[in-house]
């Protein structure tokens, strides 16, 4: 099959790439990025790619990516898994009064709010420290994400060192008086309390990052927001009419937090008549198939009333959690966290003023920066 190659610019810069490829009815299912890297756009060899995890294609990333031993979707992970389930639904069910920072600047703002209202079921009875080290953790990735550099990325480094250290102490001192399921299972798993808190990391990492990146686009998109809108302006106060869920999974569909899943072939095989040689990188990117024409009309529109009739079939394309054995256990979290913050936040209505002019699609798809208030916010 022959591949065409994308701009070079992509690897750089793919928004532009990204909004303009979505929007082709005729777009090509596999790009080729470079020699050695392709990117997917077709649903269905998109899902053939996902459905593996080991053999042809390893599955390599998140949340558990830094985890060394850590095979997605292996019989091993299971219970590590089901206590993080179990975890999450305390999560919803806990204390709503939690105190959170004001809320300013999205989305950092969100992550620490869900830091606060969620974490805590996580890290139950941690210490503030523990609480500061993850949050600084979290600030830097979004700084990263806005200025890429070598600057940012060792402040990040830094912070994340922090946190892991001080997750490790504070693995350590759960292991003395046990009690949490979720705890229990990652240092029975692991055994060493180092790679428990890496672990312990990434989950906090795609709860207070990944989940509550999902709402901040909800609320963006609920204010009109559209690519191409300048850094400054105020979008007037949001009246969304259709149901948080409808409206998260449509912010989902449109901006998906996950906009590029990855594989690397391990062994020689073929994908749609193209031959995978081991070592090649597969991207299946969620955030073209979301768009596509085929599936839905006026498919770059933010439309959550779409999601009461939903399109025949969409569910082929429709994978911002993944799909197979390493598909996303944190789904009916996402959701129900977002819809709950909606429903219950009344001043996530109010106007909003643009920080950026830009989303990113770095690690995640994460909004131009926005306050909802006059609060000040750091650049
Ligand atoms: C908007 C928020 C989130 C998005 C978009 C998301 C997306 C995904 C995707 C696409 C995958 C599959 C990755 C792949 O196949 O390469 C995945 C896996 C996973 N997600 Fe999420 N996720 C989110 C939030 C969460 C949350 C809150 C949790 C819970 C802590 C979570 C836990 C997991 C786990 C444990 C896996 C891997 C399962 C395994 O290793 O077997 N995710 N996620």
């Amino acid at each position: 099959m022959p591949v065409p190659r994308t701009d070079p610019g992509f690897a750089r810069d793919p928004l532009p790439a990204m909004l303009s490829w979505a929007t082709d009815p005729a777009d090509p299912p596999v790009r080729r990025l470079a020699a050695d890297r392709y990117l997917v756009t077709d649903s269905s060899l998109g899902r053939r790619i996902l459905a593996s995890t080991q053999e042809p294609f390893e599955a390599t990333s998140a949340p558990f990516g830094a985890v060394p031993g850590w095979i997605p979707g292996h019989p091993d992970t299971r219970p590590v898994l089901t206590a993080l389930g179990s975890a999450l639904d305390t999560a919803l069910t806990g204390p709503r009064t939690v105190a959170t920072p004001a809320l300013s600047c999205w989305p950092d703002d969100a992550s620490l709010r869900y830091l606060h209202r969620f974490g805590s079921a996580l890290l139950p009875a941690a210490s503030p420290a523990v609480f500061r080290a993850v949050a600084a953790a979290l600030t830097r990735s979004y700084a990263l994400d806005r200025r890429p550099g070598r600057a940012a990325a060792l402040r990040r480094r830094f912070a994340v060192s922090r946190a892991n250290a001080a997750l490790q102490g504070y693995l350590l001192r759960h292991r003395a008086t046990p009690g949490n399921p979720f705890l229990a299972a990652l240092l029975d798993r692991f055994g060493d309390p180092q790679t428990a808190a890496l672990a312990l990391h990434g989950a906090l990492g795609a709860v207070c990052r990944a989940a509550a990146t999902a709402l901040s686009w909800t609320v963006l998109l609920d204010h009109g927001w559209r690519p191409g809108l300048a850094a400054g302006t105020v979008l007037p106060a949001a009246t969304p009419t259709a149901p948080a869920g409808d409206r998260v999974r449509e912010a989902l569909r449109l901006w998906p937090v996950a906009w590029m899943l990855h594989r690397r072939a391990r062994t020689t095989t073929e994908l749609g008549g193209l031959p995978v040689r081991p070592g090649d990188h597969l991207l299946v990117c969620t955030f073209a198939m979301h768009r596509s024409r085929r599936v839905w009309s006026d498919a770059d529109d933010y439309r959550p009333e779409r999601w009461a009739d939903p399109p025949a079939g969409y569910r082929d394309g429709y994978l911002p959690y993944g799909t197979g054995p390493g598909a996303c256990v944190g789904a009916r979290f996402v959701n129900a966290a977002a819809a709950q913050l909606l429903d219950s936040l009344p001043g996530l209505a109010a106007p909003i003023r643009l920080l950026d002019e830009r989303p990113v699609l770095g690690a995640i798809a994460t909004p131009p920066r926005f306050q909802l208030t006059t609060a000040s916010c750091d650049t």
